[in-house]
């Protein structure tokens, strides 16, 4: 376990360092044998226990200093529309939850060496875009991976940063991690390079960023930071229905003389209720109830509302947060603008030790639907490669109309295997284990038919009459491309081979990939959970694909064109997610699998780890 001392007053410095830096050097000279010296046992042999942080909060010596607070507090910004009183934390022993992982047998050499082989490739590619980050970017946003500058569309707090910080821990860099730490802790919430601030993307990277970081390393710097960043979050609820805002004004919220805001009449799903997982966290390492009721007055408006949608069960895209109406909308996706908050319905779940009923029964009631109307199975030439996959579309309810599925796969929505898988596990339902490891092989099938290896970010295919008998019917497959083709003078030959069409896509809408994790994530979780060592191999061919045709001078850029082999140029953008997220799950599939062990984390939206509780450790801790 950490032990660390914040100094009192002058400049933050980060007391606990593990490892020095010939031993990070040695470990990139030495190849995979460098793995063994830094990482020789379970990651919690770094961490603390899930109920530990209470005694830090009782040390509020350094809070009112400028490094904890910045040029602004956060904890005194008004708060006009006042909640009388607040939902508590579910009470009582956390239960003991179905395990999630495989009991995995001890590994041979040869498996281990290959695995840390591949593992310390992964650093590597990490540590050459964070090495540059450091040298022309520290502190920004964002780097420019291919002429090397610094960009800011996170509000200007480093975005990459904080959102990298686990992964160093992970990785064991601890250099680089606590030399970041201190870096975090001149960062200054009280003031931004925007005017309103994205209340989702702030929450997930940011937020869940230091959380996580937090629950680590046990960095006290990281708490204080949290809960700045938490108070000013705290403030897009201040509205008349205290529903959240989609954008925070950061003066507004300042103001004194005002009455709050009002909630937005249009806010996609996602953004209203993906705050619920780094909210509780927050809630639950400094005790302080109102982070909690924020987030589960929006979950009571959902178990309200979730029979009155136009599919009941399932969420639409957009809500009315203002008259918290989610019955207008007739569009409904797992993919972008709504993925995450069906995400945490089963790791709020976990998150909360199983004590709070609402969360099973969201999962519950909405997971049937998505199977039914959404997933389909791809007609694929090879029929019997076909039965084993599935792809999630997109669905409309008109009236009077038969709901049908409208086959547009994106990249975002990947996530929907380890999904299902994880809480097929959660809920011991092997039915929707089955269906994440079938959602999951369609992720990697979509990786390995394109020309660079690597997958879109939208495509569409034929979907299936049905999932268990479906021959391939070339008529048809022409007409579904032609259907889709913008030149229809263009005949079927002229389209597929000047679209690079693979055989069974009928179009690729979206050629580019921007660094995304979704389908490594899935891969991983389903590791994870079967133990099938296959899924490693399929991991490292999306790495290699993936690299090949992203790397820059600098570090990865977003692909333009996935069918372009020898690949383009990329573009000179590389969001703080490929080193938050991509990267830290192409380690962890690498990595020994009590390395975030899933039966004791619960992963964000952003691949943050959450400490679950755990009824032994409160036993003992308590
Ligand atoms: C939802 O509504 C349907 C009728 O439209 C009803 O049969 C079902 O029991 C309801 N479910 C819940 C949980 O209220
Ligand atoms: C193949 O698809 C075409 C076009 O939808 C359809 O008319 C035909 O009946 C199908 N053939 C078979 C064997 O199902």
């Amino acid at each position: 376990m950490v032990k660390i001392k914040m100094p009192r007053g002058g400049a933050y410095k980060p007391m606990s360092r593990r490892h020095n830096r010939t031993l990070v050097y040695a470990l990139v000279v030495g190849a995979f044998f460098g793995a063994f010296y830094i990482y020789n046992g379970p990651i919690d042999a770094f961490a603390v226990p899930w109920d530990a942080h209470e005694g830090y909060m009782n040390d509020r010596s350094n809070v009112d200093g400028f490094i904890a607070k910045g040029s602004y507090d956060w904890r005194k910004a008004p708060f006009h529309n006042k909640i009388e009183s607040y939902t508590p934390l579910p009470a009582g022993k956390p239960r003991t939850l179905p395990p999630i992982q495989f009991d995995f047998p001890e590994e041979t050499s040869s498996q281990r060496a290959r695995r840390e082989l591949r593992r310390v490739a992964v650093r590597k590619e990490f540590e050459r875009s964070w090495g540059n980050y450091k040298k022309y970017a520290w502190t920004r946003d964002e780097l420019m991976p291919i002429t090397g500058r610094g960009d800011d569309p996170f509000g200007g707090w480093g975005a990459t940063l904080v959102d990298s910080l686990d992964t160093l821990w992970i990785m064991g860099l601890k250099d680089d991690f606590y030399e970041a730490v201190e870096a975090v802790a001149h960062i200054d919430f009280g003031k931004s390079v925007m005017s309103t601030i994205s209340v989702f993307e702030t929450t997930i990277r940011y937020l869940g960023g230091l959380l996580a970081a937090f629950d680590l390393s046990n960095e006290r710097v990281l708490l204080d930071k949290a809960i700045q960043l938490g108070e000013m979050l705290y403030r897009s609820f201040d509205t008349t229905n205290n529903m959240p805002l989609d954008r925070l004004p950061i003066e507004g919220a300042k103001q004194t003389g005002g009455a709050g805001f009002s909630a937005d009449n249009q806010i996609c799903f996602a953004a209203i209720g993906s705050l619920t997982m780094e909210f509780t966290r927050l809630a639950q390492v400094t005790q302080q109830p109102k982070f909690y009721d924020a987030v589960a007055r929006v979950t009571e408006l959902f178990d309200r509302a979730q029979n009155s949608t136009r599919i009941p069960g399932l969420f639409p895209t957009w809500v009315n947060a203002q008259r918290e109406d989610l019955a207008a909308d007739r569009s409904f996706t797992v993919g972008a603008m709504a993925d995450s908050s069906y995400e945490y319905f089963p790791k709020m779940h976990a998150l909360l030790g199983g004590l709070e009923p609402v969360y099973e029964k969201l999962y519950k009631e909405s997971a049937p639907m998505i199977d039914k109307h959404m997933l389909f199975r791809p007609m694929m030439p090879e029929e019997e490669v076909g039965q084993e996959l599935l792809y999630c579309g997109n669905v409309n309810a008109y009236e009077d109309v038969e709901i049908k599925v409208d086959p547009r796969m994106q990249h975002l929505t990947c996530f929907v295997g380890g999904f299902f898988a994880l809480a097929g596990r959660i809920f011991e339902n092997s039915h929707d284990v089955d269906l994440g490891a079938k959602l999951t092989e369609g992720c990697i099938y979509a990786y390995k038919a394109m020309p660079t290896g690597v997958m879109p970010e939208i495509f569409y295919t034929t979907p299936c009459e049905d999932r268990y008998v479906c021959p391939w019917n070339q008529t048809l497959y022409e007409a579904e491309v032609m259907r889709h083709s913008y030149l229809h003078r263009d005949d079927f030959e002229a389209t597929v081979s000047s679209s690079r069409l693979p055989r069974g896509f009928t179009k690729l809408e979206d050629k580019r990939y921007l660094l995304r994790p979704e389908a490594i994530e899935s891969v991983f979780v389903m590791y994870r959970i079967t133990g099938r060592e296959e899924y490693l191999d399929h991991a490292w061919d999306m790495f290699l694909g993936v690299q090949k045709a992203s790397r820059t001078k600098f570090g990865n850029g977003q692909i333009l064109d996935i069918t372009a082999d020898p690949p383009l140029l990329p573009e000179d953008k590389m969001e703080s997610f490929w080193l938050a997220e991509t990267l830290k799950y192409f380690y962890l599939i690498f990595s020994p699998p009590d390395m975030i062990d899933l039966d004791d984390w619960v992963l964000n939206t952003e691949a943050h780890p959450f400490r679950r509780p755990k009824s032994l450790q409160m036993e003992t801790g308590g």
